[in-house]
């Protein structure tokens, strides 16, 4: 079974059962989206069945939400938890001081309030998503379909001045279809290529009518674990100021990537 998975797919299950360090009987977690995310949810929901971990789970997007029930996870909604202990989330990039892209999955705009209304943010990656600039990653914005295309423009014309290497801007689209987020939004992917100042952009992105919410997370995130295909694991800490690192011999169990890949 293990070597069925590619290394890219162990490097993000050791940074997810990594990350589950964090997780104990009684919180309220909030559950990320994307292939990085679904192996955390996968493991979490291992624990519940066979390890007695009792927790609760607000997911950030429909897709996490079914995954989780699937897996054993009592669901419920940000609402009904008010805040949480900690939430876990994959990335589209992070650069030095823990500023995320992230949306390539277009559930940004849930993922962004569930992580804000956390204690803890923490993100997991493989080592392919840390970058010295963000921008290479298209930066995801959520817009409200009426006058999308009015919208556009006005982010266009908003660009021309910011310090930017790339102005394309394209919607995202399933098919010959728009993607429409789980809030009935479109989205408008940005190429910006190179970010000089990420956090300048997301404030004044965010004040564009018709903009709801973009992909940059500032300030938000408080931990990266970066898992590696051998099974090494780095965990930084930028609250606390300190980087670890810790291996995982897990992958030779094959029992345990049964049971997860089932
Ligand atoms: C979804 C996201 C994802 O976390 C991001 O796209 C990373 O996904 P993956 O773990 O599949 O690489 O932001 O909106």
């Amino acid at each position: 079974m293990t070597s069925e998975l590619s290394p890219i797919d162990k490097a993000k299950f050791v940074a997810a059962k990594q990350a589950t360090e964090y997780v104990k009987s009684g919180m309220k977690v909030g559950l990320g989206t994307g292939s990085t995310a679904a192996w955390l949810v996968q493991c979490l929901g291992e624990m519940v069945r066979n390890e007695g971990l009792q927790i609760k789970g607000v997911p950030t997007s429909n897709r996490t939400a079914n995954l989780a029930r699937q897996v054993g996870i009592e669901v419920i909604t940000l609402d009904e938890a008010k805040w949480l202990d900690v939430t876990i989330d994959g990335t589209d990039e992070y650069d030095d001081d823990l500023c995320l892209i992230k949306g390539g999955g277009g559930a940004h705009l849930q993922e962004k309030i569930v992580a804000t209304a956390s204690d803890q943010m923490i993100v997991i990656a493989d080592a392919s998503k840390k970058v010295d600039t963000l921008g290479a990653f298209p930066l995801p914005v959520e817009v409200i379909p009426f006058g999308m295309r009015t919208t556009q423009s006005l982010i266009a014309e908003t660009l021309i001045g910011l310090d930017v290497l790339g102005r394309d801007i394209t919607q995202r689209t399933v098919g010959d279809a728009p993607f429409v987020s789980d809030e009935g939004n479109f989205i408008l992917d940005l190429h910006l290529k190179r970010i000089g100042d990420a956090r300048q952009l997301s404030l004044i992105l965010n004040q564009i009518p018709g903009v709801v919410e973009n992909g940059l997370f500032i300030d938000i995130c408080d931990v990266v674990i970066v898992g590696h295909g051998d099974g090494k694991v780095d965990v930084r800490d930028i609250t606390k100021g300190t980087e670890d690192q810790v291996r995982f011999d897990v992958l030779d169990d094959e029992n345990l990537f049964a049971d997860l890949t089932d």
